[in-house]
């Protein structure tokens, strides 16, 4: 007699999957916020995005301020050591385990928590004049997004949004040379043996990154003004060149104003930033230039 038994079938993660995942418990959580310091290539780039970011915030004073999908409260505490009294702060995140770093790092009584799916936020329209949304559209659909962050900034309010910038040579490397080769290589040493924990890869992200053209189209389309794009985290060093570098290359930490750009260095930089604002009711919304390109990553 034969039994047959079922086969779990093997699905592949989706990409809310693979995204949740990233976030989901406090070891993750540390270890983004690790990420932060040092002098590896990611501090290099979170240093240059918080200059940038300081810099379009300078436009405005203070009022209700949302960071939505606020990570571990990296730019909340910034905000509060260097605006201090400034802004009324709101932490949003997906990540139930996020918000508790968030609380943890700004205090219960200097951030109101939230845990939310930018999509569908638990707040009314028009609560915030600022809202911030840095390195978070890349996981989710940036349409509906953007329609979200619009209705719930008030009239005149401003959106600062990062993305990473799929165009330029540090992207364009990382993901379409340096993580391929990662994996190749980490498969390689699987099939020779290799103990799990010494293998080389590169984890699958989810990442949707869009052009600073398409993104600009998206933004038009839910209602909201772009301004210029400032281009950050510019170099002209693509992985792992850079890892090696770091160790004398310095000068970021020192001078992050050389990491931005407006000009002709903008296509260099691995990230940008793009203030937008919700108009007032009386100003049209004309002049949106047509979509271009949109890459997926890993
Ligand atoms: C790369 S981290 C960025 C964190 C922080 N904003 C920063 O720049 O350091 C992405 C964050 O977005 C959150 N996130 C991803 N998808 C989300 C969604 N649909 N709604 C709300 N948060 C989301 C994740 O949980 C994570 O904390």
């Amino acid at each position: 007699m034969s039994i047959s038994v079922p086969l779990e079938p093997r699905t592949r993660p989706t990409r809310d999957d693979l995204v949740r995942a990233q976030y989901a418990d406090a070891e993750l959580v540390a270890d983004y916020a690790d990420a932060y310091t040092g002098w590896g290539p990611t501090a290099r780039y979170h240093h240059s995005r918080l200059h940038a970011v300081d810099e379009v915030l300078r436009s405005r004073a203070g009022g209700d301020l949302l960071d939505i999908g606020c990570g571990p409260g990296m730019m909340v505490r910034h905000l509060l050591d260097t605006r201090p009294g400034d802004f009324r702060i709101t932490a949003c995140d997906r990540s139930a385990a996020m918000i508790d770093a968030v609380v943890a790092r700004a205090g219960r009584a200097e951030v109101t928590p939230a845990v939310g799916d930018i999509e569908n936020m638990p707040f009314p329209a028009g609560t915030f004049d600022v809202a911030l949304a840095m390195g978070v559209l890349e996981y989710t659909d940036v349409a509906s997004a953007l329609r979200e962050i619009a209705r719930v900034l008030r009239p005149g309010g401003l959106l600062v949004a990062t993305m990473l910038n799929p165009q330029s040579p540090y992207r364009l490397v990382e993901w379409g040379v340096f993580w391929p080769a990662r994996r190749a290589l980490g498969s390689l040493e699987r099939a020779v043996g290799v103990a799990p924990e010494h293998r080389h890869g590169a984890r699958r992200t989810g990442i949707k990154a869009l052009s600073a053209r398409r993104f600009r189209h998206e933004l038009w389309q839910a209602g909201l003004q772009p301004e210029d794009p400032l281009f950050y985290d510019v170099t002209a060093l693509v992985p792992p060149v850079d890892r090696f570098v770091r160790r004398w290359d310095h000068s970021w930490r020192d001078h992050p104003e050389r990491t931005v750009s407006r000009g002709v260095a903008r296509g260099l930089g691995s990230g940008y930033l793009m203030p937008a604002l919700r108009p007032q009711p009386h100003t049209a919304l004309a002049g949106h230039r047509r979509a271009t390109s949109q890459t997926l990553v890993g």
